[in-house]
Parts: C-alpha cells; structure tokens; sequence
C-alpha cells in the first residue's frame, strides 16, 4: 500500500449518551434549585440549623402530606403543585429530546454487533478551541493534524441528518456505495432506504474491507442539497485548494483502512469516529483489503511505542483536520454520520 494514495475516503462518531444524561442530572439540580427559590420559606418554619435539618428540605416534594411534615413544608407543597407539574413535564420533555439529540436515531440495538471496538486509552492529537487561523497555519497546516472544536455551529445541519428526516427526504434517492478498501475499485448503486435499512450495521469483524459496502463520498449535491447548503465547513482555507465535501453514514466497527491524500477536515455529526494517523514518511504496515478493526485487532497491539500512529477519537461536533499526505485510517465506534471537506 506504498504508492498513490486514494482520493476520497473517510471519517465520522456518541459523546451524546454523556451528554444526554448530563442534561437530565443537570436539569434536575436546577429544577431543585427553583423549586426550592420559587417557594419562600414561610416565616414560621425554623431556619435549618444543620444539615439533619436541611436535608428533609430538600427532599420536601416527594414527601407530600406526610404527617411528620412540619407544618411550612406542607403549606409550600401545597403552593408549589403547579410547578411541580411543569417541572415533571420539563423532565419529560428533556429526556426524551435528549435521548433522539444523542445518537440521532441511528444507534439501533440489534444483533451482530461487533466485538466492542473502544476510544484509544491516550489522545494524542492536540484538541483545540478558539484557535485562529494565524495560528492554524503556522503550527498545524503543512506539520501535524489538529482537532478543532466549536469552530462553527451546525446544529441546523445536524438536526436534519437524524435518521428519520433522512430517510423521509432522501430514502428513494439513489446513492453510490464504495468498498471498504484502501484502494477503492468496486462501486454499486443503491436506493439510500435500501442501504439505511439492510446494509448499515455493524461490521462482521471477519469480513474483508474490500466485501463491505461503505457509503462516503460520491455524493449527489443536485439532489442533496437542501440538506448540504446548511452545512457550514471549517472556515479555514489553504491557499490554491478548492473544498469539496464527502457526506456519509456508516455502522459500528467500520472504516477506511490505511490510505492517504491531499488536507482536510472531517467532522462528526452523529456517532464518534476513531482515526490513527501517521506521517508522510512514516509508511504504516497494513494490509490494504483488510479492514481497520482487522489491523487494530491483529496489527496495533503489537506496535512498539515509537511505531504507533497518532490518535484520537473524534466526537459529535468535532473537527479534525489532517495535513497534505499524512496516512490515515478510521474506525467508527458507533454508527455514524460524518462530513468531510477535502481540500484539493
Ligand atoms: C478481497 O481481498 C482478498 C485478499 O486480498 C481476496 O482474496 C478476495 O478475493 C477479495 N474479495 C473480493 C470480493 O474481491
Ligand atoms: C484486494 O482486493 C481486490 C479485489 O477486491 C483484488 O483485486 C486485489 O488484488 C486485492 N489486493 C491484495 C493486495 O490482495
Ligand atoms: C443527481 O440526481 C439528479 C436528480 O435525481 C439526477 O438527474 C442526476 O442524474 C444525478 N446525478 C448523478 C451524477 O448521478
């Protein structure tokens, strides 16, 4: 796998099941908190000396007429009902939004799921925000990949890619499907329900790369663009490159084996993608049929420090960027929604 490197292949990965219990919890504290604002302690309960005495305060609304209840936390149950309804209602309502915002319809439980495939123990591609395109250019460009964070919003793009508005706008589209191989020869057209429905889950550990169908790339922007003009891409540009982008969707435990190409970006919109990168003249052993989760399962753990590749996993939301020429693989951790912006 020496020679040219192939144009057009991948990335993409839930920081959202995090994220969505972090909401809720969060959203419980604060909810306490208003409760407990909302209803004025009433002058003639006594102040808590302690905490024995403040801690059934804290609990006072799932003790509701309980007859050992001082007199001042019945009164405020009685007052506070209304917001304690809204505030179930509040719950509700976050948690299930939450649970779709996470994974956005795609993590699906089923069987065949791949043995598990795991983050990296150490990240060692720096992760930056807030960082200017100054200083993009100066330190990273044309020597090493970056992670970008928080660099644009797409939010709007994202909540167009759950997998039940896909599917409702784009299902009868027909999308071109690429094998999952360093060096990409076979192509198939597919109906995007068709792929979505029978062909987007986990990766059989013993495949090869080049039997499993991959759909990154190849997009058709006529037909897609309404999804595509809310997309914003990384707003740094290299000097005499034109960006093109690869949308694509791909299940657990798959990826692109070793390959490389011109710079650019590739953010996950839903799921979390695994990358390893080397540098130009750092030529990775790999076999170019074999899959990633293949090589990370019989190749990587028996590198020596100073053979391993830079990794990291990207997150929803993330952006990584990765130099002219520098090899790469990737591996998805979840199915996976992801863009990138190839900079030719
Ligand atoms: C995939 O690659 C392997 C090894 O490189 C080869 O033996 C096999 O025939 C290939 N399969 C297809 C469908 O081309
Ligand atoms: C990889 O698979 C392709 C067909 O899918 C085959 O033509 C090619 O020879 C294989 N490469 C290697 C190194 O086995
Ligand atoms: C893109 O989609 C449009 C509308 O369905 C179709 O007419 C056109 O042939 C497609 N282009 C390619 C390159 O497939």
């Amino acid at each position: 796998g020496g020679g040219g490197g192939q144009q057009g292949r991948g990335r993409g990965g839930p920081g959202g099941s995090v994220r969505g219990t972090w909401s809720v919890g969060t959203a419980l504290l604060h909810l306490q908190a208003s409760l407990g604002a909302a209803s004025p302690r009433p002058p003639e309960a006594p102040p808590p000396s302690g905490p024995e005495e403040a801690a059934p305060q804290a609990g006072w609304w799932l003790h509701r007429g309980t007859p050992g209840l001082p007199r001042g936390g019945r009164l405020m149950a009685l007052e506070a009902q209304p917001l304690l309804w809204l505030a179930l209602w509040t719950l509700a309502v976050l948690a299930r939004s939450s649970g779709e915002d996470a994974d956005g319809g795609w993590r699906r439980p089923g069987p065949g799921a791949p043995a598990a495939v795991t983050e990296e123990e150490h990240c060692t591609v720096e992760r930056r925000a807030d960082l200017s395109y100054a200083e993009f250019v100066q330190r990273y460009a044309f020597s090493r990949p970056v992670i970008l964070q928080g660099l644009t919003d797409n939010s709007r793009f994202r909540d167009l890619c759950t997998r039940q508005r896909l599917l409702a706008s784009f299902g009868d589209s027909v999308v071109r499907l690429s094998t999952a191989n360093t060096y990409s020869y076979q192509k198939v057209d597919l109906p995007f329900e068709k792929y979505v429905e029978q062909m987007l889950h986990p990766q059989d550990p013993i495949s090869m790369g080049n039997d499993t169908l991959y759909f990154f790339g190849d997009n058709n922007f006529t037909e897609w663009a309404s999804l595509f003009r809310h997309y914003s891409p990384p707003p740094f540009s290299l000097l005499g490159t034109t960006p093109a982008y690869s949308f694509g969707i791909a299940g657990a435990g798959s990826g692109v084996p070793f390959h490389w190409h011109g710079p650019g970006f590739s953010e996950v919109i839903y799921g979390r993608k695994r990358w390893f990168l080397y540098p130009p003249e750092k030529t990775p052993k790999f076999h170019p049929n074999k899959t990633t989760l293949a090589w990370l399962q019989d190749t990587y753990p028996a590198l020596t420090p100073s053979a391993r590749p830079l990794e990291c996993t990207i997150q929803a939301g993330e952006v990584l960027y990765f130099p002219d020429r520098w090899w790469h693989a990737t591996l998805n951790l979840d199915t996976s929604v992801f863009i990138s912006t190839f900079l030719g």
